[in-house]
């Protein structure tokens, strides 16, 4: 730390993004990308010409991916706003929503990013605690007495809440924002856009991260009530109207085209989901049922020396500090091939461990 760092940060603990090592070439099941690549338009999308295109500024309404977006959802592009990876949509919500009379609200277990933006925003926070079960209990929200932020599925346990259960917490805080984080949604659960129209303090907000097979591109999107989205946009034209570059926008056009490559690579991940949990589960893991594309198992063997000894082996999952899930592993869900490499992985760790 420099002498010259506003006191505001001192202390600051920046976000841990998953490790992304130089040393040697492993198997990446730690940052929950897809092990697939973009859908072929892409490719082409990035042309030539776009790329001649650079000297200019994207569009900053990123008026045709919004367009594509809206159609996609059943909404009209004033319910739509993009991001640059919808962890800067998460940021313009904690810096829209929340303030010292409107503390965030979120479960003790959960996306490591909420806590970083409350701090950094020094937004008050509440944390809810999820039951023993790692559940999120709808009634602990109900009034939640602040700026709700929801991952649903949530992270690291891959578990869901129904729309239902949305719809109930939604009623329950009239008075306040309701921001779901469907960064998984697309692995099997249910997503609240449908709700966009019926409630005007819902956001939810999705990235073309996973089940697009963009993580690189660095896209993500906010669906809501037109003047919920003005507020964010006001966020966005006060930080950086052009957050999207040209070339993550054609490819966000394409990927977007694109609806069976999208469906394909997405049943994929879950048919390696089924392979995956059935096979731990066979070896003594304890596997939470999880609708996103990864999952979160508690080998037999304690979580951090299972991680060390993957790590020896080649392959990297994540492993948390924290004490309620020190025992467990988030491990992301490849293809089948690189399923059977953690399989093969585990069970030599296995006999090692006797
Ligand atoms: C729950 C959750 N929300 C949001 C994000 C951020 O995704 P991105 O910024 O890549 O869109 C992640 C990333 O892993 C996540 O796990």
């Amino acid at each position: 730390m420099s002498r010259y760092l506003s006191c505001r940060f001192w202390g600051l603990e920046p976000y841990v993004p998953g490790e992304q090592p130089y040393n040697r070439t492993y198997l990446k099941l730690n940052t929950n990308e897809s092990p697939y690549p973009p859908a072929p338009g892409v490719l082409s999308s990035i042309s030539r010409a776009e790329i001649q295109r650079l000297n200019l500024y994207p569009d900053p309404d990123t008026r045709v991916v919004s367009e594509l977006i809206a159609a996609h959802f059943n909404l009209d592009p004033h319910n739509v706003l993009l991001g640059n990876g919808s962890d800067e949509l998460l940021s313009f919500c904690f810096q829209a929503f929340c303030d010292a009379e409107h503390a965030a609200c979120f479960p003790d277990i959960s996306y490591g990013f909420y806590p970083v933006f409350a701090r950094i925003f020094c937004v008050p926070v509440q944390i809810i605690p999820l039951n023993a079960d790692f559940q999120i209990h709808a009634v602990d929200y109900c009034p939640a007495g602040g700026t709700i932020f929801i991952a649903n599925p949530n992270a690291p346990t891959g578990l869901t809440l129904s729309l239902h259960e949305i719809e109930i917490i939604l009623k329950a805080n009239p008075d306040h924002v309701v921001v779901v984080d469907e960064a998984y949604v697309d692995f099997g659960a249910e997503s609240a856009s449908k709700l966009i129209l019926s409630f005007n303090n819902l956001v939810v907000i999705q990235t073309m991260s996973k089940s697009r097979n963009l993580a690189g591109a660095r896209i993500g999107f906010a669906l809501a009530d037109q003047e919920l989205i003005t507020d964010l946009r006001t966020m966005k034209y006060s930080f950086n109207p052009y957050n999207l570059n040209r070339l993550s926008l054609a490819a966000a056009a394409a990927a977007l085209q694109d609806k069976d490559y999208f469906q394909s690579c997405i049943q994929k991940i879950m048919n390696a989901r089924v392979f995956i949990t059935v096979e731990l589960e066979k070896r003594g893991f304890q596997v939470l049922p999880s609708l996103a594309n990864f999952i979160f198992a508690k080998p037999g063997i304690p979580g951090e020396t299972y991680y060390l000894g993957l790590k020896e082996k080649g392959i990297l999952v994540r492993h948390f500090q924290q004490n309620r899930i020190r025992d467990y592993v988030r491990i992301t869900v490849g293809t089948i091939d690189q399923m059977q490499m953690l399989l093969d992985a585990t069970d030599q760790l296995l006999k090692e461990a006797g």
